[in-house]
């Protein structure tokens, strides 16, 4: 069994004294599928992006494939994001100005990567995400569904074997939200990416190995 994310004693507390997470710990085998659950406001964002290393905890440690986050290094904080792991957010996020094949390929301006392998990466995520026929179109040529492909591709384009999503399927109806949800199990079968999705829907569940509940600023066992 290797722990592909361990966290403990996660605290976050903010400067008007609220405290948002008080002692969380949470330890995540490669290739599982969780999901994360709780009330609004309950802290479920705030985890996600202390663990993306967007956002840093009050006190407590955060450990990706083996190596202790260090949240004071701003340096290092930008390169864990970039090799470590992908994250998708409720609003896509895309840029408007570029391409779905551009958008995808994105990241691997920054990796020194060829325009060759760029292309040609960008090409095979298209294929996995089936929207091979929309490389071309720019987001708002997109649909919803389409347009979070685009997101899941472009978060699994430097092979991060992490990857976290916040309510990913926020702003679809149903049956997109399933067909995203399907996609993202066949990604973490088929290419072992391990996967933690935030998700207000409880049925969502059933994706998932497991399913942690944030609630009162711990995670409920
Ligand atoms: N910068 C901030 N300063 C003060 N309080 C904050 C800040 N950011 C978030 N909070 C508070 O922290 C709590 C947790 O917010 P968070 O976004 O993590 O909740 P959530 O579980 O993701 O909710 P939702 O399901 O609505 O997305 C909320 O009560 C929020 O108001
Ligand atoms: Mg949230």
């Amino acid at each position: 069994m290797t722990l592909i994310l361990e966290a403990e004693g996660l605290c976050k507390r903010y400067e008007n004294h609220l405290t948002v997470l008080n002692g969380v710990d949470i330890a995540v085998e490669e290739g599982e599928f969780i999901t994360v659950i709780g009330r609004s406001g309950s802290g479920k964002s705030t985890l996600l992006n202390i663990v993306g290393c967007l956002d840093s905890p009050t006190s407590g440690t955060v450990r990706i494939g083996g190596r202790e986050v260090n949240y004071d290094d701003n340096a290092s904080l930008v390169n864990f994001r970039r090799h470590s792991l992908g994250f998708v957010f409720q609003q896509f996020n895309l840029l408007p100005l570029l391409t779905a094949s551009e958008n995808i390929e994105y990241p691997l301006l920054f990796t020194g990567h060829t325009r060759n392998e760029r292309k040609k990466r960008a090409e095979e995520l298209l294929a996995i995400v089936g929207l091979e026929d929309r490389a071309s179109h720019f987001p708002p040529q997109l649909s919803g569904g389409e347009q979070q492909r685009v997101a899941i591709a472009r978060a699994l384009v430097n092979r991060s074997p992490l990857l976290l999503a916040d309510e990913p399927t926020g702003n679809l109806d149903s049956q997109t939200s399933f067909e995203v949800f399907k996609l993202m199990q066949e990604i973490n079968q088929e290419h072992e990416t391990t996967f933690i999705v935030v998700t207000h829907e409880r049925e969502f569940g059933w994706y998932s190995n497991r399913t942690i509940e944030i609630k009162d600023g711990k995670v409920v066992v």
